[in-house]
């Protein structure tokens, strides 16, 4: 993987520890599931019908039956420690073929990626788009913390991710989740105005490096000038859609400047203000103010940079941007 961490050292400057950095770039990813509330009962009756665990700590999400049940059979299963009822796994061969699985009882989602939803904070009964939601982790993510109470409008304008995240959705038992195939770049306006959005945009995907997915072969450049232009342009469209003191989360999964910091300096106005993040258990290096010799707008420095060797998981860039009420 050395030759992949090559194409990642224009970043060198930005990161605190590039030994740790890279070391963590090597390693191989655990693999870690969320545990589904929603189907704690399905659960429970399965527990009882084959009495594999005598007793599990009850818990909220129903993740202690359901870590008891992974360690019965032999597989290490231990607690994040930041993201109620999720886990990292270990040994199990295939976490998407299990009966607690396909029983909707458990999701499997990179760590990382658990983060941007839980900075958009989703309430019951808000109505929320997430703007390239397939296959959907995020939007489950969403529907669960808004226990079924009002709506997200997933939507991914490739028809066959979309199949991926109905799927998911009806393993799930997700009952407050709308699906739609437009290109974000024209969301229909009049569909809102959302509460909330969430716009994981398409990105160059530096942060999967950890997952073999090869960054060999792109031209920075040309690749990021791309990904830039649309990521602007969608979040455009999204900030029109958002209501007056709604709150956006912009996430991407790659660590260039040019899809992160640059593209909300670039489209964002005076109307917005990237709000700082915390997450307790998690640790998060600041956003970048100037890159390339530009200088960008200063409360950048509130993006959240999860690089891999902070947590231990994949890279993930994560900005909460804010809407004023017009006075
Ligand atoms: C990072 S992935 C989303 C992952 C998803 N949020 C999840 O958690 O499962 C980016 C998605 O953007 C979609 N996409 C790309 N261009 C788009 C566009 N112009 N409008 C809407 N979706 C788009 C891709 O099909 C892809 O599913």
């Amino acid at each position: 993987m050395a030759l992949e961490t090559d194409n990642l050292r224009r970043y060198v400057d930005l990161i605190d520890d590039w030994e740790a950095f890279a070391a963590a770039c090597e390693r191989p990813l655990p693999v870690v599931i969320w545990t589904n509330p929603l189907r704690r009962a399905v659960l429970e009756r399965l527990n009882d019908a084959d009495g594999l665990v005598c007793s599990a700590q009850g818990d909220a999400t129903g993740g202690g039956l359901l870590a008891a049940r992974l360690k019965a059979r032999g597989y290490g299963c231990d607690d994040v420690g930041w993201y109620p009822g999720a886990y990292k796994l270990d040994g199990v061969p295939k976490p998407g073929r299990t009966l607690e699985y396909l029983l909707g009882t458990y999701h499997v989602q990179e760590e990382v990626s658990l983060i941007p939803s839980v900075v958009l904070a989703p309430r019951s009964g808000e109505l929320i788009l997430d703007m390239c939601a397939a296959p959907g982790g995020k939007t489950a993510q969403i529907a669960v913390a808004m226990a079924s109470e009002g709506m997200v409008v997933a939507n991914d304008v490739r028809i066959d991710r979309l199949r991926a995240l109905r799927s998911n959705c009806e393993r799930l038992g997700l009952l407050n989740v709308a699906m739609t195939a437009h290109d974000g770049t024209g969301f229909p306006l009049d569909a809102g105005p959302f509460d909330a959005i969430l716009l994981d945009a398409p990105c160059s995907c530096e942060g999967n490096v950890r997952r073999g997915i090869s960054t060999g072969h792109r031209r920075p450049g040309a690749f990021l000038a791309g990904r830039s232009g649309l990521q602007a342009t969608l979040l455009g469209r999204a900030w029109k859609m958002l209501a007056p003191g709604g709150r956006l989360v912009y996430a991407t999964c790659t660590f260039a400047p040019e899809e992160n910091e640059m593209v909300l300096d670039y489209s964002l106005g005076d109307d917005a203000r990237i709000e700082p993040i915390r997450i307790d258990g998690l640790t998060a290096a600041p956003g970048v103010t100037e890159w390339l010799g530009q200088a960008l707008r200063p409360d950048c420095a509130n993006v959240a940079r999860f690089w891999p060797h902070l947590n231990d998981t994949g890279g993930f860039v994560v900005a909460l941007v804010g809407k004023e009420v017009a006075a």
